[in-house]
């Protein structure tokens, strides 16, 4: 018999509880994966920080977690890219309005995903590698490609004729940056992007033909010089605080449009409980503010700054074409490359909160992973 476990968040701001979970029934269109690697994305760490401010949807107690690898032990019906035993990387998206936040979340055990946000992984690939990808490689899809957003060409990924366009990626050594930078390079457009020195390299290696430092105060002029009169098809913003220097960016190359990942404040240094707090208060009023601030003045400018949200790929046709298409076959021949590099946090489902409290702190080039070991195998 399978056996379930979770790691459990019982209500706002709680520290996770490892213990039982209802075994998850893959429904029409659905795996059900035993999981052998997750990652920590920021969303998980920023769902706890925030409490019920954001995704007021989640009835809790829930599980955290989007990024999963592991083996197909059940299908549903109607699944017809998959069997039983294969090796797989999924977008878990429990957490997602209207998804069960307990049968689909990825910090269990076993959990169901949807088979058309999941590909097939090489053999030489490992489970702690490729769960780098899932949320990542989907927001970065979603800002570069998805109608409302950046809007670029994919009709011809991973084979595309390069272009003299230009994709600026603010955050490239971020796990979506440094997927943007291999996707929009797959779609045939030129990149300069942003990291702190010592990833310039590996910007370069992922495809990026200039990196500068974010860090330099005049990183949005040495961008602007770089750019030097070519189309800039996009401006994608990640992390936190990107959107003014992007906004720069395209007021001076004449770029219309910027996709933002990320929020303009940090909701790390929040008090993790409830009841009324000055700091989050503050943090707050400056998130409205900033907000505010940046759309009166891109709008005046005939620029469209937009919030990305990366399971948007779920429901348009971006998501197949991601999931379907382009990874099962570059991830088998080496094209597209799991990026961040793994750094295994932990073993067992214990040991994601102090991954989270880790990711709290800051990573460079790096996604924190928690290795499981199945409870039990086969049925
Ligand atoms: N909207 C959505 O659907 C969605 C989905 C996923 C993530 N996100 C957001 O996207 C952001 C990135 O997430 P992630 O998981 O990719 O992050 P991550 O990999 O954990 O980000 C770490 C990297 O951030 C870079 N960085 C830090 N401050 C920066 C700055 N001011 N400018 C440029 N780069 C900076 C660092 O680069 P160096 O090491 O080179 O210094 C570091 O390598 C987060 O804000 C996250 O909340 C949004």
């Amino acid at each position: 018999m399978r056996h379930n476990e979770a790691a459990w968040i019982d209500s706002p701001y709680a520290d996770l509880t490892t213990r039982e979970a209802p075994m998850p029934t893959p429904g029409p269109g659905q795996l059900l994966v035993e999981v052998h690697a997750l990652a920590v994305n920021p969303l998980d760490a920023i769902i706890q920080s925030n409490g019920t401010v954001m995704y007021g949807w989640l009835n809790y107690p829930v599980i955290l977690g989007e990024d999963v690898a592991g083996v197909v032990v059940e299908i549903g019906e109607n699944v017809t890219r998959f069997t039983v035993g294969d090796r797989v990387v999924a977008y878990a998206m429990g957490l997602e309005k209207g998804r069960d936040a307990v049968s689909e979340s990825g910090f269990q055990a076993y959990v169901v995903v949807d088979a058309r946000l999941a590909a097939a992984l090489p053999d030489a690939m490992a489970f702690e590698e490729a769960a780098v990808l899932p949320l990542a490689v989907s927001t970065a899809a979603a800002g570069l490609f998805e109608i409302d957003q950046l809007a670029l060409d994919y009709s011809h990924l991973g084979d595309a004729a390069p272009r003299d366009e230009v994709l600026v990626v603010w955050g490239g050594a971020t796990a979506v940056g440094g997927n943007a930078i291999q996707l929009a390079r797959a779609a045939g457009y030129r990149v300069i992007t942003t990291a702190s020195v010592r990833n310039h390299d590996e910007m370069k290696r992922l495809g990026a033909e200039a990196a500068f430092d974010y860090h330099d105060p005049k990183a949005a002029d040495r961008i602007i010089e770089a750019v030097n009169g070519s189309v800039v098809a996009g401006i994608l913003a990640v992390a936190v605080g990107s959107a003014e220097p992007c906004l720069r960016i395209a007021r001076s190359t004449g770029a219309t449009r910027i996709a933002m990942a990320s929020p303009p404040v940090s909701f790390y240094g929040q008090p993790r409980r409830r009841g009324p707090s000055l700091t989050r208060m503050r943090l707050f009023l400056r998130l409205g503010t900033r907000t505010a601030l940046l759309q009166l003045r891109s709008r005046t400018r005939g620029i469209r700054a937009t919030f990305i949200w990366g399971s948007a790929i779920a429901t348009s046709p971006v998501g197949p074409a991601i999931w379907g298409d382009y990874l099962p076959e570059t991830l088998a021949s080496s094209g597209h490359r799991p990026y961040p590099k793994a750094h295994i946090a932990g073993d067992g489902l214990p040991a994601i909160q102090a991954a989270m409290d880790t990711l709290r702190q800051g990573v460079s080039a790096q996604k924190l992973i928690v290795t499981l070991n199945p409870i039990s195998v086969g049925s």
